[in-house]
């Protein structure tokens, strides 16, 4: 069960579903979420589905909730968690988060249940865009990147743009997101490891085939420094525009710690962004792998 002190649930600022919203204006906010369900989806991956406020659910592909996990030990947790949002569903009023249970932060979250409330502030940073001029986008990700990439489908729905996903992970069980990018529409490719079939020169290959069968507007990753080097040497070859979703270790989630800074390099210079408020989705062709 959820056994965060009351205190640390932040009841008098955060908002709860069907309570009144002081701040309706604000992009941003801090919420109690009642928990839905939060199930294993495979052996290493669950699905929390929570329900919360209406203004908690403007958010877009690429955003990020910072997470107040419950204890999994009974030790405090000090900090938020950074979690890319999975899915919203406006219509059941729930948010969905897709995580692997790896660290104390999720570890914490695998023990929340449903009918526990869980606190969330945001939706924070900048997401995926698509530009009107895009008819047909790749999208190639590897194990939990998926599930940032995974909303990108609901977003190239809505705009009617097409969305052939690579998805690549270490065994066929593990590839994760399938089910969703198909039900938006998308075509689906799964390339693992344990057949070869998720190496760089086969990822290449499908990836130039896609370019030249005209379904490679633009480019989409997350969750390989790999996978992003591949789609970065493709772009520029072929100029093919693309945006990365970078992940980092992250404090305060608003820009004000500078704890998760990055490098970038843009003309030729390197500089440094904050991955919580100058991202965490930044242009492919700026990033510098991890
Ligand atoms: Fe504090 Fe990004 S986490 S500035």
């Amino acid at each position: 069960m959820n056994d965060l002190a009351p205190d640390r649930k932040y009841t008098n600022a955060a908002i709860p579903v069907g309570g009144v919203d002081p701040h309706p204006d604000k992009p941003t906010g801090e919420f109690l979420t009642d928990v839905v369900s939060n199930d294993w989806v495979n052996g290493e991956y669950k699905l929390l589905v929570v329900r919360a406020a209406e203004r908690a659910l403007t958010a877009y592909a690429g955003q990020f909730y910072h997470l107040l996990c419950p204890s999994p030990d009974g030790a405090e947790v000090w900090m938020r968690r950074p979690m890319s949002i999975y899915k919203v569903d406006k219509a059941a009023g729930c948010l969905e988060f897709l995580y692997k249970c790896e660290g104390r932060g999720t570890q914490g979250m695998a023990t929340l249940e449903a009918g526990d409330t869980f606190n969330i502030a945001g939706p924070l940073g900048v997401g995926f865009t698509l530009d009107p001029a895009w008819k047909n986008i790749v999208v190639l990700g590897r194990g939990v990147g998926l599930a940032t990439l995974a909303p990108l489908s609901q977003l190239a729905a809505e705009k009617g743009v097409g969305v052939t996903a690579v998805l690549s992970a270490r065994r066929s069980d593990l590839v994760m997101s399938q089910d969703l990018f198909e039900e938006l529409g998308a075509a689906t490719v799964t390339v693992v490891d344990e057949d070869g079939s998720s190496a760089v020169e086969n990822v290449e290959e499908i990836l130039e085939k896609l370019i030249a069968d005209g379904k490679a507007d633009a480019f989409f990753t997350c969750g390989s420094s790999r996978l992003l080097k591949l789609m970065q040497n493709l772009g520029k070859k072929h100029d093919v525009p693309g945006q990365v979703a970078m992940e980092q270790i992250m404090v305060c989630g608003i820009g004000a710690c500078y704890v998760c800074m990055r490098t970038f390099e843009i003309n030729g210079e390197k500089t440094l962004k904050r991955v919580c408020r100058e991202g965490p989705v930044f242009n492919m062709q700026e990033a510098v792998g991890w």
